[in-house]
């Protein structure tokens, strides 16, 4: 009997950690090393183009040398075997889940292999550096291409379709985020309010953890393939 039909599952920097990815907040996280205000908003952009592009080169760079871990390829498997439908929304840029085979994705915060143009306003894949000479590929304007990222300040993406897909999800599993960034933070408040079980699964306890009904802490390795062979096997059973 399937128990669950309509699951969203919500990733965070803690899924990528052991493929090598730095988390933002931890210790020794990318913004203990930068300060967000200078990097990651339309204001430091306008300010300071090379800085923000510098940013976003040398993570881009580190993606590329990544691979998926065994929590990556769990939600992959889930998305292919489970009898209901799966919702992933990933607040991470990295293309670790595309990587790991899940397709049904939204990348909320944008992701860091693409581009778009703010001339002509097209979107297109790029893992080069980026400098801000760099010329557009379709309109060959000069100084308007910038990351495909949700920065502070500026509206995720995909918002309406995640919105739609918590009214009337019934399993809301958190993974691997610290639940401090809005709007991903109000998803669990959402999910409550839809009458969805609720699942933390994280290194440790975020600072929102008693909102959730379920919770298990350990590495995502470790704590996200045992919960998704739970799910398949009370699913099958
Ligand atoms: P954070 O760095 O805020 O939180 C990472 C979470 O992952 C923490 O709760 C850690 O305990 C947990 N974690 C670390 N290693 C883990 C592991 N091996 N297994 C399981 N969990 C682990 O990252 P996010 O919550 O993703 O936005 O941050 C949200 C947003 O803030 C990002 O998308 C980014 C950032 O500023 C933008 O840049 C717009």
């Amino acid at each position: 009997m399937t128990q669950f039909e309509r699951i969203i599952i919500l990733t965070g920097a803690g899924i990528s950690a052991e493929s090598g990815l730095d988390t933002f907040r931890d210790k020794g996280g990318i913004w203990e090393k930068y300060d967000l205000m200078k990097v990651a908003t339309p204001e430091a952009f306008a300010r300071d183009p090379e800085m923000v592009h510098e940013f976003y080169n040398l993570r881009r760079a580190a993606v590329k040398t990544v691979h998926p871990n065994a929590a990556h390829m769990a939600l992959a498997r889930l998305e292919r075997e489970y009898p209901g439908e799966i919702l992933l929304v990933t607040q991470n840029v990295d293309d670790l889940h595309e990587k790991a085979g899940s397709r049904n994705i939204c990348h909320m915060h944008g992701e860091l292999g693409k581009i778009r143009c703010r001339s002509c306003r097209q979107v297109m894949d790029w893992w080069d550096d980026l400098v801000t000479e760099t010329v557009c590929p379709l309109c060959t304007k000069s100084g308007q291409l910038r990351p495909h990222i949700v920065w502070f300040g500026e509206v995720p993406f995909h918002l309406n379709k995640i919105a739609q897909f918590i009214e009337n999800a019934d399993l809301f599993i958190s993974i691997g985020t610290s639940g401090q960034v809005y709007p991903a933070s109000g998803f669990i408040q959402a999910a409550t309010d839809a009458g969805a079980h609720t699942v933390e699964l994280n290194r440790e306890p975020s600072d929102g953890y008693s909102l959730f009904e379920e919770t298990c802490y350990g590495p995502a390795t470790e704590v996200v393939p045992q919960y998704v062979e739970n799910l398949l096997k009370e699913a099958h059973a």
